[in-house]
């Protein structure tokens, strides 16, 4: 048998040289795996006198401890070495110029969702989120549309295929189904918006079949048509980012709210150009109107203790306001021409204290 003494510095000295834990572990299974020079000694220590067998079994075992924790030591330091190389290679200059050529542009629809979002944010509002394909129930008779209601007419709906008992799903032709499920999911008070995609059957220069809105719902025992108001009022100025926004209610109708309005902002249409802020003429943006009673009831609210508000307005309309996009089609033809026009910088994060939202800086 070899002098395992002998052996020693040569198996410390090659852990000492390995160079990567791929190659430590290949000195390991060398000196102490199933066919390893360590494990092949130990076996030999059956073959001694009995005599020698303590003291050659005592040096072994040294030399198998003395090699275990050296293969530990490198093994930490060559984990070390490259988890230092790895921070090394993806160290990133924080100080370097922003790249924003080549990453793309936010599309003005989610733009505009990111800004309305940042808004009523400000105020309280959470977001909340409803299915694409809805019930007749959510959709329509929750809201105070029974199936007679010329209601549906207007709504230009898309129907699916019946199901087994008759009734047919459809696209979501707005976005107060969502109104209908929050109230039904969660006890007041609730103070949500619902930006999201809907459907109707309907095309034209500004009509889409899908379309998107933004829903609110404020539901508390106190809430009145002020704030109703006060709400769309402090929306429209800080949205349109014009201060003294004219902004009008005006009487209208929709089964679930009662009474119901229309908001118009003031504009001027002076020289064929349109202007939002004062000038005498109007443009209508939104619907709204105290929740309906019996919208509360069809969702187990008693209208006796809450009452609230709700609205709805169309996204492109305000996107195209906003930011003088003529053509609502032109919004889908995923033109990159088009949209590195009316792009928004990823970067440019809508905020009301700056950014496109800020109002009052410093021009
Ligand atoms: N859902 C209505 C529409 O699509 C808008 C609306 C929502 C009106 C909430 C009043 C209150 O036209």
């Amino acid at each position: 048998m070899d002098d395992p003494a002998s052996k020693s510095d040569e198996f410390l000295r090659e852990i000492a040289a390995a160079q990567s834990p791929e190659e430590l572990e290949q000195i390991r299974i060398k000196l102490l795996g199933r066919n390893g020079a360590i494990t092949a000694l130990m076996r030999g220590l059956g073959q001694l006198p009995a005599e020698q067998r303590r003291e050659a079994g005592a040096t072994l075992n040294s030399l198998r401890d003395a090699v275990t924790a050296a293969l530990e030591e490198a093994g930490d330091r060559l984990r070390r070495a490259a988890l230092a190389n790895r921070l090394a290679g993806e160290r990133t200059d924080v100080t370097l110029p922003v790249l924003t050529g080549g990453i793309g542009a936010i599309h003005p629809i989610s733009q505009t969702i990111d800004e309305i979002i940042a808004i009523f944010g400000e105020m309280g509002f959470v977001v909340a989120e409803g299915p694409h394909i809805e019930d007749d129930f959510h959709n329509f008779t929750a809201l105070n549309i029974p199936p007679d209601h010329p209601a549906r007419q207007e709504h230009d709906t898309f129907y699916l295929p019946p199901r087994p008992d008759g009734s047919r799903m459809v696209l979501r032709t707005h976005t107060s189904p969502v109104q209908i499920r929050t109230m039904q999911a969660q006890k007041p008070p609730l103070r949500i918006i619902v930006p999201g995609r809907t459907f109707r059957c309907d095309h034209d220069a500004t009509h889409s079949p899908m379309f998107h809105q933004v829903e609110g719902l404020v539901i508390d025992r106190t809430t009145h048509m002020g704030h109703l108001k006060g709400c769309l009022v402090e929306f429209c100025r800080a949205f349109f980012a014009v201060d003294d926004l004219p902004v009008r209610f005006r009487p209208s109708y929709f089964p679930f709210t009662e009474p119901s309005a229309e908001v118009d902002i003031g504009c001027s249409r002076a020289g064929g150009e349109l202007k939002i802020g004062a000038g005498g003429d109007w443009l209508e943006i939104l619907g709204s109107g105290m929740v309906h009673p019996q919208v509360l009831k069809n969702c187990g609210i008693d209208p006796a203790e809450y009452q609230g508000f709700a609205f709805g307005m169309g996204i492109e309309r305000v996107a195209m306001l906003k930011y003088g996009i003529p053509d609502l089609r032109t919004m889908y033809d995923s033109d990159l021409r088009w949209l590195r026009h009316y792009g928004f910088l990823p970067l440019d994060i809508p905020a009301p204290v700056r950014g496109p939202l800020a109002r009052g800086a410093a021009a």
